[in-house]
């Protein structure tokens, strides 16, 4: 998809469809905005978020269709990037190959380019008869767009594009090794370095919660480290993004129900949106030291794996009572994080689809946000409103911690009963960060549709990666906290 910005009389454009944020038509030819205007006063067209219009040979326009697109009251960076979700993917349905957008000023572009992007995202193909018809071009018009924010918005949307791609991947295709060679490729494509440990290595650092995890299945475990350190780096903050990238969750011996297993291939997106956001990070050049941990493991059941009531030992030394082998996510995150403040992290942040409760508590319309920091919450919350992606922070009072304190040893991976699920996971994910600033990213209800949006497939949303991204942009001096 070649996407490019361009100079030049909206009525003279050519292309299979114009598309207009319904604001106003005052760039338009006359005939073209009094047919607007004539569709807004019949009340046919309301302007409200997401509202579709297609107008056939619209009158003076050189375009063939002219697609409105409502915004509601206001436009703003949430509403261009659904916006342009929307318009490309209408556009592939319609089989339109030249497509153009337009609005009236450039400070959106970024945003606009990143729903570009997003829209244009293809599923990885399976199907034999796949009949997808990718827009071939989009001439943005947008006075006074700055050319950085223009290839900004490329390199942002590509990378959330790369994460839904490896959450979209099915488990049989993608499990630890083949995750960890893509973070190879794509970090070093990107100019991180990087660094895979394999199973040997995880044994000498002690990784033995992670370990415990990777037991069951036939295809070892990896912890990739892929980090950014730019010369011109301020501030002195060194960030680490930690993932949960769990390529298959049958929940071990305590075997998950046949309905909707299949889903659990996406118990990896939290690894996917850290690999996603520190690509972007990187590609933007933003003079931030960040550094990125993957923990990759198969959660399977076999005569190898991990029993219920197996005592293991932590990286930090902590014993944990397996009490539940689908309680996984938590074990491979307690050695990452571990590895994380040993790196010498001066920040935490671990994304993971830890836990069932937070879709009760939360759906999939906000990330459970956990942390012991308030600044660093705060900072994370701003980033995602900004952008439109919705972080709700969830009490962490010392309470919680009691579920999971041990009998006989540290800790239990699970508590008695599944009250505050999503809470007292959090709080055994805290036993890992020393007193290091950290939040912690509950994806669980959010990384996968299981309707499409306007603007997204069923299916990896990539959630997360935009708000990281800026959150990391507007990085404090010496970072939060
Ligand atoms: N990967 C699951 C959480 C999950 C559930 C993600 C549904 C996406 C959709 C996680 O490993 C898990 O199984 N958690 C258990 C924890 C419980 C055993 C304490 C859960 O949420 O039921
Ligand atoms: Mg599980
Ligand atoms: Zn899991």
């Amino acid at each position: 998809m070649n996407i490019r910005l361009h100079d030049g009389p909206l009525a003279e454009l050519e292309c299979d469809a114009l598309v207009l944020p319904l604001t106003g038509g005052g760039a338009l030819g006359q005939s073209a905005a009094t047919q607007v205007a004539g569709l807004r006063e019949s009340g046919e067209v309301t302007g409200k978020p997401s509202e579709l219009t297609l107008l056939h040979e619209p009158k003076n326009l050189a375009a063939r269709r002219l697609m409105l697109v409502g915004v509601g009251d206001e436009l703003d960076a949430t509403q261009a990037f659904h916006l342009a979700g929307q318009a490309v993917r209408v556009a592939q349905q319609k089989k339109f190959k030249r497509l153009a957008i337009a609005f009236e000023d450039g400070g959106l572009i970024r945003a606009l380019v990143e729903g570009c992007v997003y829209g244009g995202y293809e599923r990885p193909k399976y199907k034999s008869d796949d009949s997808a018809s990718p827009v071939e071009e989009i001439m943005i018009v947008a006075p006074g767009a700055d050319e950085l924010a223009f290839e900004a918005g490329r390199a942002v949307g590509e990378s959330v594009n790369l994460t839904r791609r490896l959450v979209d991947i099915p488990a049989n295709d993608l499990g630890p090794v083949e995750f960890a060679d893509m973070a190879e490729s794509m970090g070093s494509a990107a100019g991180l370095e990087v660094e895979v440990l394999d199973e040997p290595a995880l044994e000498a650092l002690g990784a033995g919660s992670l370990l415990s995890v990777a037991k069951g299945s036939a295809r070892p475990p990896r912890l990739v480290r892929l980090s950014w350190n730019p010369s011109n780096a301020i501030g002195g903050s060194h960030l680490f993004l930690v993932g949960k990238g769990v390529t298959f969750d049958t929940g071990g011996l305590s075997l998950k129900p046949a309905n909707s297993m299949e889903k659990m291939k996406y118990d990896m997106a939290g690894a996917a949106t850290m690999l996603g956001a520190i690509t972007a990070i990187a590609r933007l050049g933003v003079p931030q030291r960040v550094s990125c941990l993957l923990g990759l493991v198969e959660n399977m059941p076999s005569g190898t794996a991990t029993r219920p009531g197996d005592i293991v030992q932590a990286m930090n030394g902590k014993t944990i009572e397996v009490i539940n082998t689908d309680a996984e996510g938590r074990l491979v995150l307690a050695d990452a994080l571990t590895y994380a403040v040993r790196q010498g992290a001066t920040h935490l942040i671990d994304a993971a689809t830890l836990t069932g409760a937070v879709s009760v508590a939360l759906g999939s319309v906000n990330i459970g946000l956990m942390s012991n920091n308030e600044s660093l919450q705060s900072h994370i919350t701003a980033s995602g409103l900004a952008i439109g992606e919705h972080f709700w922070a969830l009490p962490m009072n010392d309470d919680y911690l009691d579920p999971m304190k041990g009998d006989l040893s540290d800790l239990r991976n699970a508590g008695t009963d599944r009250k505050a699920g999503t809470i007292t996971a959090a709080k055994f994910l805290e036993q890992f960060v020393d007193a290091t600033p950290w939040a912690h990213l509950d994806i669980a209800g959010t990384a996968n549709l299981d309707k499409e949006l306007p603007h997204a497939p069923k299916g990896a949303s990539g959630i997360a990666v935009r708000s990281l991204v800026c959150a990391v942009e507007n990085w404090p001096n010496g970072g939060p906290g």
